[in-house]
């Protein structure tokens, strides 16, 4: 008897051994580098067609984003209005007639990749069917849409775990046998940091919603707080930085490059902090009319290359003298990325020293400035520079 049991058990292990050596293939190498796209939700809401997305799709490669970087193009809540009659998920065939597989396609033609939204729970947080009960269901669509990438929300999921749901969810898009990004939105609350590698996310949002704004702090119609303005989103990072590593990243949302409510030097700032937090880079903006200061700040190749460095490590704030600040990235080559960050009303000057970023005082650094893309010349113990109100310099400091 006890032979015939461990008979079954290697048979049930040798079946099954490949299947999951498979399934953790499937995802494994996902998201080396911080995801970079595009959401419709900060921009758009609800308000999201076929049409639109086509369009924001071909100006993602007529911009310059597609050769700089931008991969994913992402539609968030909205596009779906019911389940049929075995389950399946249905696309608003208003918004929609063409169906999702075509928009994918059409996407993928581009040389780019496509990303869908779903929900935890029973309802997605605009209401529309969530993915709770018919995870496998939904990933086997997706997949068979060709979707790389699932955005998954936190709404109306009352008293479910939330590592148990996302590891579900990785689960049934391995599943597939589709690589499919899994971009956890939980907001932070049940501290996904902990968790969100061990089920194989490979980017978990870290905060509330982002707002287009500098500075704010927005509550929720049911009284919670709060959607947060990008300085708000900034402190909430501090100490994060060593959960993220290449194909893990925290999220602290996408970015509101160009929608408006921030003056370019803000949006110059939010960027480039963003790209020293290693965060993924994902524009909210309409980018089929994108002013010409927004297509550069999205695009700056220097500024990008410090977010996707190989060596994975996001940056954090080594220095903090009341208004001004100065956040490092350490990058693969040994240099630092340095961002020197001025949160006051008023200009003024801000310096890094080199025992701030871990070397010693008497060294010679070359100074490579990211936003006028100069060399500045090589410096010794330290760099200074004036730093316009809400602005930043964005420097490379590289050892002689
Ligand atoms: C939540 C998410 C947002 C967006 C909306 C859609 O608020 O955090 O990023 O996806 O839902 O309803």
């Amino acid at each position: 008897m006890k032979n015939i049991t461990n008979l079954l058990a290697t048979a049930v292990l040798l079946i099954a051994a490949p299947i999951l050596a498979q399934e953790a293939k499937v995802s494994a190498n996902l998201a080396r580098t911080p995801p970079m796209g595009w959401n419709s939700w900060n921009q758009f809401g609800c308000n999201v067609d076929e049409q639109m997305l086509r369009g924001i799709a071909k100006a993602m490669v007529d911009s310059g984003m597609k050769d700089v970087g931008y991969q994913y193009v992402v539609i968030d809540d909205c596009w779906q209005v019911r389940r049929d009659q075995n389950g399946n998920i249905v696309a608003d065939p208003e918004r929609f007639p063409s169906g999702i597989k075509s928009l994918a396609d059409y996407v993928h033609a581009l040389g780019l990749k496509f990303g869908i939204y779903s929900d935890a729970g029973s309802l997605t947080c605009k209401e529309r069917p969530g993915s709770l009960g018919h995870e496998y269901l939904d990933a086997r669509q997706y997949a068979a849409w060709g979707v790389d990438y699932l955005k998954y929300d936190w709404c109306h999921t009352t008293t479910q775990d939330a590592k148990a749901a996302y590891a579900l969810i990785r689960r049934a898009l391995d599943a597939t046998g589709r690589p499919i990004v899994l971009s956890m939105s939980e907001w932070g609350d049940p501290r996904p940091w902990d968790w969100g590698k061990e089920v194989g996310s490979q980017l978990w949002r870290t905060t509330d919603d982002i707002v287009d704004r500098w500075q704010a702090q927005i509550k929720w119609p049911n009284g919670n707080c709060c959607a947060y303005g990008v300085v708000d989103i900034l402190d909430q990072q501090v100490g994060l930085e060593s959960f993220a590593e290449p194909g893990h990243w925290n999220d602290p949302d996408m970015l509101e490059v160009g929608n408006g409510g921030m003056t370019t030097t803000e949006y110059r700032a939010h960027f480039s902090l963003w790209a020293v937090l290693a965060a993924p880079l994902i524009a909210g903006n309409d980018l089929r009319s994108m002013r010409s200061e927004d297509r550069e700040i999205l695009t700056n190749p220097e500024v990008i290359a410090v977010n996707q460095d190989a060596a994975g490590k996001q940056g954090s704030r080594v220095v903090k003298n009341g208004d001004s600040e100065v956040w490092v990235k350490e990058q693969k080559d040994g240099s630092r990325a340095v961002v020197l960050f001025n949160r006051s009303a008023a200009s003024q000057e801000i310096s890094v020293r080199w025992n701030d970023l871990g070397y010693p005082t008497h060294l010679r650094a070359e100074i490579r400035d990211l936003w006028q893309h100069k060399d500045l010349g090589t410096f010794e113990k330290g760099f200074s520079a004036r730093v316009e109100s809400h602005g930043v310099a964005m420097i490379t400091v590289k050892i002689l």
